[in-house]
């Protein structure tokens, strides 16, 4: 067999690393790719038929390429001195103490990333930010390569991924754009040609866009924040439809046929969640602060403030619609996930649903068709931001999680429940024998969709007492509220 045309090493392997190394080998037989980590049981599942993350289609492209051009190790620092390009995809985490606690990233995986691949490298390397930094990482990781280099020359590169969980496959395949920052020298751009090459295997040459480095930084950072500001907005929106009567569906439905606007991520929901929308819009925060500019890190702050907001005025809806408690209520929480179609939780919505009605002191049963017990309770007893500093978890007992139990089936789940609330919009949802589940449940019956995703009339027809996020209340709801 012919020897690889390049050879690439991912540092990280995962929900980033792991499938776009999968479609980089998928695409380029002759390019070898290796995934390594140091989580040696993620290693594993990613050599397992069960792989540590659920993603449609994923299975299928790293069967195709696994043992041919695809590895998955734990042996970091062979594979990192033996490449031609390391692609670095670490946890970036919201720091949690010391300075810019809350809001700036955390960049002590990079950095130790950056400080081997300077120690064990032998030859010159390209190395590719792949994780979300703030800008400017590039600028840090280039002085902790080029003082530690003994000779060698390193090239930095920005390749941001913008690839969303549950799509990431089709993101990958058929990306709206490639996006490669690099410096504007003659090393810079010859190893921007260098990735260009890898992706213009399988994306049209016009939807590879090349940039200054810290424009492709920033580039990743804005177009979270703007993505996440049109739900902020439209929930903003929801809350007023609410009050006056409009149905948010058919304003968001009016305003995205504007083609300046158009429809995508105007569905207002419960609140969005993710790894990266919340913790890039406070790296910008912390950035625009940093920078002096204090009207433009609050404008930003806003588009999290109103997803707080509406994460609690749901769990609050629930609590007041229930005569303004649910101690010893069983409430039957449909759905973990921050979305459909991925086991992923990290700053999911439902995390702070279930802590606003554990603190009313609800009993929740919990079903998620993708999300295992053990992750459940772990989020449920986790402070805010620790999430993503895996190698530094502890949790916090078990008085809240005593609360809460876990269904393999969704009819038990919502056996004996007083209400029900859904905060995935899982496919299964919207075609369950809602009836069946009426006639099993406490009267009278409550269904409060945080994902506007059952059909509100019908449901209210069966006997249920229906809340809809932005929709007209039900009479019942809309008597009982208080000040939401
Ligand atoms: C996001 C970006 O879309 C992606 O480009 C980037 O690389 C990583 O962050 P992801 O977090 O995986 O991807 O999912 P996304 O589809 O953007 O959804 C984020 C959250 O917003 C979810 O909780 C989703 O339910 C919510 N959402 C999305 C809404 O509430 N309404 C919408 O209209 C769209
Ligand atoms: P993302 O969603 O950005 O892909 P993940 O948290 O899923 O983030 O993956 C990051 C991975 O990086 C984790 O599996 C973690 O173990 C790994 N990692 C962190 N630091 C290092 C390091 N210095 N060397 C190798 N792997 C690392």
């Amino acid at each position: 067999m012919a020897p690889p045309s390049l050879k690439i090493c991912c540092i990280g392997a995962g929900y980033v690393g792991g499938p776009t190394m999968a479609m980089i080998a998928l695409k380029c037989p002759d390019v070898e790719v290796n995934v390594v980590d140091i989580s040696k049981a993620r290693i594993a599942a990613w050599n397992s038929d069960n792989l540590p993350i659920y993603e449609p289609g994923l299975s299928e492209v790293v069967e195709a390429c696994r043992g041919r051009n695809l590895f998955f190790s734990t042996d970091v620092e062979r594979l990192v001195a033996d490449c031609d390009v390391v692609f670095v995809s670490v946890n970036t985490p919201t720091k949690t103490t010391g300075l810019g606690a809350g809001k700036a990233a955390d960049l002590t995986y990079w950095e130790s990333a950056a400080r081997m691949i300077a120690t064990v490298s032998k030859s010159d390397k390209i190395v590719v930010e792949k994780s979300t930094v703030p800008v400017k990482t590039a600028e840090a990781i280039e002085k902790v390569l080029s003082h530690n280099a003994k000779g060698i020359k390193f090239q930095i590169l920005s390749n941001p991924e913008f690839l969303a969980e549950g799509t990431a496959i089709q993101d990958l395949a058929f990306p709206d754009r490639v996006l490669i920052g690099g410096r504007d020298t003659e090393g810079g751009q010859k190893a921007v040609n260098t990735l260009k090459s890898v992706y213009a295997r399988w994306v049209p040459e016009d939807k590879i866009i090349t940039t200054g480095l810290w424009s492709a930084e920033l580039s990743k950072l804005a177009a979270n924040a703007i993505l996440a500001q049109r739900i902020s907005s439209v929930n903003a929106i929801s809350a007023l439809c609410e009050s006056t009567g409009a149905d948010v569906s058919e304003v968001a439905f009016a305003i995205g046929k504007d083609t300046r606007i158009g429809p995508k991520f105007l569905q207002s929901s419960v609140g969005f969640g993710g790894s990266c929308f919340q913790k890039d819009i406070l790296n910008l925060v912390y950035i625009c602060e940093c920078n002096g500019l204090s009207e433009v890190a609050h404008y930003w702050k806003q588009v999290v403030a109103i997803n707080d907001y509406q994460k609690s005025r749901f769990a609050k809806r629930v609590i007041s619609s229930m005569f303004n408690t649910v101690a010893g209520k069983k409430i039957a929480i449909l759905g973990f996930a921050f979305k459909k179609d991925t086991g992923d939780t990290r700053e999911t919505p439902a995390i702070d649903v279930c802590h606003g009605l554990l603190g009313d002191r609800a009993v929740l049963t919990i079903f998620d068709p993708q999300v295992p017990e053990e992750q459940i309770r772990r989020d449920l007893s986790m402070n805010k931001f620790e999430w993503d500093h895996p190698h530094q978890l502890h949790s916090h007992g078990g008085s809240v999680t005593s609360k809460i139990e876990y269904a393999t089936d969704v009819y038990e789940a919502c056996k004996g429940a007083h209400g029900i609330c859904i905060l995935t919009e899982w496919e299964m949802f919207r075609n369950l024998d809602y009836q069946r589940i009426y006639d099993n449940m406490q009267k009278p019956a409550f269904l409060f969709d945080g994902r506007n995703i059952v059909k509100v009339a019908d449901m209210r027809k069966m006997g249920f007492i229906v809340y809809s996020i932005g929709k007209p209340l039900d009479p019942w709801v809309k008597d009982l509220q208080i000040n939401i």
